[in-house]
């Protein structure tokens, strides 16, 4: 059965036709309206967002399907110590599929071990949000036209940015994609993404420290708020937080055909005054973003019982008792998983779920 738990999960030819149904659904809307009536899609959200739990109930909605779950797991069993496995055990038995997210990495790929109805991935703590990734994907084939060849920079936190993880991850899979990374020293992709995407899939990147010495390469800014909530330190958030600051001026060296995507929400690192500028992108994308989950629920309950759509078999689990994931937002620190690893480009162990080094 196919779940969506990391971008990786679907191959470029799945992604793509995700992608694709998307766009037939914006031309023929009326021609879904019934398409998954009678079916039902749970959001379980365990950490709060507006975009991608209202975007998914949407979507269910103009499938003419129904919508049920929490917003806050505090109102659930959660609260009474209900582990994740549990939940999505109990939830499986009244629904055909499951939107989650949770502030735990890995929380999802946990759960999908023990679910009989697909796991969507709806955001793992700074780890992957692969729903976004597909929104981005659209935006960026109904902005430009293409995905092959583009120029892309991401600028913001891309040390905890998931979306600028997952993202990244998906672009590796598209021919002659260049990646500029703009961040300082303390916002940094992470090592996992750098060496085991960016150097294995051999995609042409690169770092620098302001948007202005690259601005006019850009077809896509992509830009993200600093997530705040990650850091343990709350002195480092706040020596990075305006490390950013897109506005006209620096919007005017740019192509004109070149569009700005964010995930929103924003906080400060795009003026109001971009908004009117037409490569302001960022609340198009949101629209996009219904209509790809509306494609998405359909492939995977279309493939749940085709093999020839499962998940991945490239990736097999090595089985240590011995190391520990070194990540305390991990779910390996809060719930009873398996000590799973996988064996990274550079050799070490890193932890099945969540990517985080291991000791
Ligand atoms: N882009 C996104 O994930 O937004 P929300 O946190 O509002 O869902």
């Amino acid at each position: 059965m196919k779940h969506l738990i990391d971008p990786t999960d679907l191959t470029r030819e799945e992604t793509d036709q995700i992608v694709d149904l998307a766009l037939e659904i914006i031309d023929h809307r009326e021609d879904w309206q019934e398409k998954m009536a009678h079916r039902k899609l749970s959001t379980l959200f365990y950490e709060p967002s507006t975009r991608t739990r209202l975007s998914f109930t949407a979507a269910m909605m103009e499938l003419g399907g129904n919508v049920l779950g929490f917003a806050d797991a505090a109102n659930s069993s959660v609260s009474k110590g209900e582990t994740v496995q549990d939940t999505v055990r109990v939830v499986s038995s009244f629904v055909d599929i499951i939107a989650m997210r949770h502030y735990i990495e890995g929380a999802q790929l946990y759960a999908s071990e023990v679910s009989p109805v697909p796991i969507i991935n709806a955001g793992d703590g700074s780890h992957s949000h692969p729903t976004q990734t597909l929104t981005d994907l659209l935006t960026i084939r109904r902005e430009l036209g293409h995905i092959d060849g583009i120029t892309i920079g991401f600028c913001g936190d891309l040390r905890f940015g998931r979306t600028v993880h997952s993202l990244i991850k998906a672009l590796a899979r598209y021919k002659d994609v260049k990646v500029i990374l703009i961040a300082p020293e303390a916002l940094k992709l992470p090592d996992y993404i750098r060496r085991d995407v960016c150097d294995k899939m051999q995609i042409d990147y690169r770092e620098v420290e302001t948007m202005e010495e690259v601005m006019p390469e850009l077809d896509i800014l992509y830009m993200t708020r600093v997530q705040k909530e990650r850091f343990l330190d709350e002195d480092e958030f706040d020596r990075v937080k305006d490390s950013f600051r897109l506005d006209c001026e620096k919007l005017s060296k740019a192509k004109t055909h070149m569009a700005v995507l964010h995930p929103l929400p924003r906080v400060n690192e795009i003026l109001p005054e971009v908004d009117n500028d037409p490569r302001a992108a960022y609340f198009r994308q949101v629209e996009n973003g219904k209509f790809v989950r509306m494609a998405l629920i359909v492939k995977l309950l279309e493939w749940k019982n085709d093999p020839a759509h499962g998940m991945p078999q490239d990736d097999i689990p090595i089985y240590n008792p011995h190391a520990k994931c070194t990540n305390p937002k991990c779910i390996c620190a809060s719930e009873a998983a398996a000590h799973k690893f996988r064996r990274s480009t550079g050799g070490e162990l890193r932890c099945w779920y969540c990517d985080a080094k291991v000791k």
